[in-house]
């Protein structure tokens, strides 16, 4: 039974974070979170080896799964609330133990996206010195050991000076996201207004590319290859969850939450589809350069200077995206250690800069170190495959917690539960058995170290348990 036991909800809840965050902050910080390696990275590898000009369909496809998760998500924050986000959800109505393995996978999904992003940005500050300023950064310091080199050295620094901001302050770091925000918002509308005007429709036939298998054995394009970018270009989307974990310090979260989700997921779906769509139909798919597919996209119209415009949009576009992923773990893990399941002392809050500095600059050394020293390719899919397992558990919740507590005041409903909910339970199972077996082994071995963490410590020092005791 002390697997099920639940804590009590308090939406509302004074925790010493200061309440300073509104719908227009939200939006911004889903729209921060959201549009980065994904679109600016991913995209190329998803287009030119997978789906083709059906990128687009594995854009929608993953985007639908991601609708059915952020109403979810929007019912739960408005109806629960907290900093611990589906996490905190979770322990209110479901019950410890399930809590815990969302807690455990929405730490992985932050912090390893946090160091991926870092490792991407990495790359294209050293692409951008080098082509634009001539400076060329020695490859050792720009690279793993795994790679040949010593460490990820830009990578390390981005992660630790943004470990700085988010010490200093919410409110603080919010606004440089605002900033940050509608750069890159002007980059991806530059890229839609400036290449929208060279699409060559013949780039789109044919729509889906005929299946091939290469010498390799490894499948191409066919509808299995649109379902295949779709669960890659998921990591695209991610982050629209992490403005959940932003309950405690909005000014009004039972409505604002809602808000923040649905708005950024929306805007980023529609930007999303049709920059895609731009780009195979100026690019053809075989063509698409997968490192860095849109600003070549722009060199190969022969506007130049776009390239170096989209280069640096996209290098601020992926800093707001590591600053709010890095938000949302220290959120989740604050959580996680007043509740007792992680060490309590991580859950201090300063009382200068209302937050939590000691957790903040402790995550930031341990991300700081993975993106330093680990070559993190395929490690986007990994992130997928446990932000998916959170996402299925969350439309789950929805449709127990309904049960289990009916008597919630819930300010936004799904509509038509439980079919919504179980509509995206099937969508985020059916991309993640199209991930790679590769990536289900290190997603079991995350999962054993979480099992083993939380019967050999968080059990025992969960708080109900030493508050029953
Ligand atoms: N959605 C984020 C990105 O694409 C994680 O970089």
């Amino acid at each position: 039974m002390s697997l099920m036991r639940t804590k009590p909800v308090a939406v509302d809840a004074n925790t010493g974070l200061k309440r300073c965050l509104t719908a227009f902050d939200l939006t911004l910080l889903g729209i921060g979170c959201i549009i980065g390696t994904g679109i600016f990275v991913l995209s190329g590898v998803a287009a030119a080896q997978h789906a083709g000009p059906a990128i687009v369909l594995s854009f929608i496809l993953s985007g639908t799964a991601c609708g059915f998760a952020a109403l979810c998500y929007a019912e739960l924050a408005s109806a629960v609330g907290g900093c611990g986000s589906a996490y905190g959800y979770a322990y209110a109505g479901i019950g410890e133990f399930v809590a815990w393995i969302i807690g455990w996978l929405l730490i992985l999904e932050y912090a390893v996206a946090t160091a991926t992003v870092s490792i991407g940005w990495s790359g294209y500050l050293s692409s951008i010195l080098d082509a634009f300023f001539g400076v060329h950064l020695p490859a050792q310091y720009i690279s793993a050991p795994a790679e040949g080199g010593i460490a990820n050295v830009p990578a390390m620094l981005i992660v630790l000076a943004l470990a700085g901001l988010l010490s200093w302050g919410v409110k603080e770091s919010a606004r440089f996201n605002g900033v940050m925000v509608f750069v890159k918002l002007a980059t991806i509308l530059a890229f839609i207004f400036i290449a929208g005007q060279h699409v060559n429709v013949d780039n789109w036939h044919p729509f889906i590319p005929e299946r091939v298998i290469d010498a390799d054995g490894h499948g191409h394009y066919g509808v299995m290859g649109v379902t295949t970018a779709a669960a890659l270009i998921f990591f695209a989307y991610i982050g629209f969850d992490a403005v959940s974990t932003a309950g405690e310090e909005c000014v009004r979260p039972q409505r604002d939450l809602p808000i923040g989700i649905l708005a950024s997921l929306g805007i980023c779906t529609v930007l999303y589809i049709v920059v895609s769509g731009i780009l195979t139909g100026v690019v053809p798919y075989q063509q698409i350069d997968i490192k860095a597919p849109v600003a070549e996209a722009m060199s190969g119209l022969g506007v130049s200077w776009a390239k170096g415009a989209v280069a640096t949009g996209a290098i601020f576009g992926i800093t707001t995206v590591m600053l709010v992923l890095y938000y949302g773990l220290t959120r989740v893990v604050l959580a996680m250690s007043r509740d007792g399941l992680l060490p309590a002392s991580m859950a201090a809050v300063n009382p200068r800069t209302q937050t939590p500095v000691r957790l903040i600059l402790c995550s930031g050394v341990l991300i700081a170190l993975v993106a330093g020293f680990f070559p993190i390719g395929k490690v986007a899919e990994l992130v997928n495959l446990g932000t998916l397992g959170a996402f299925f558990l969350v439309c789950a919740s929805v449709m127990i917690m309904r049960r289990t507590r009916p008597d919630l005041v819930r300010p936004f409903r799904v509509p038509f539960s439980p079919v919504l909910p179980i509509l995206g339970m099937l969508f985020c199972a059916w991309l993640m058995i199209s991930l790679p077996l590769m990536t289900w082994i290190a997603f079991s071995v995350w999962f054993s170290v979480g099992m083993l963490v939380y019967f050999g410590y968080s059990h025992r020092h969960s708080t109900l348990a030493t508050a029953s005791a």
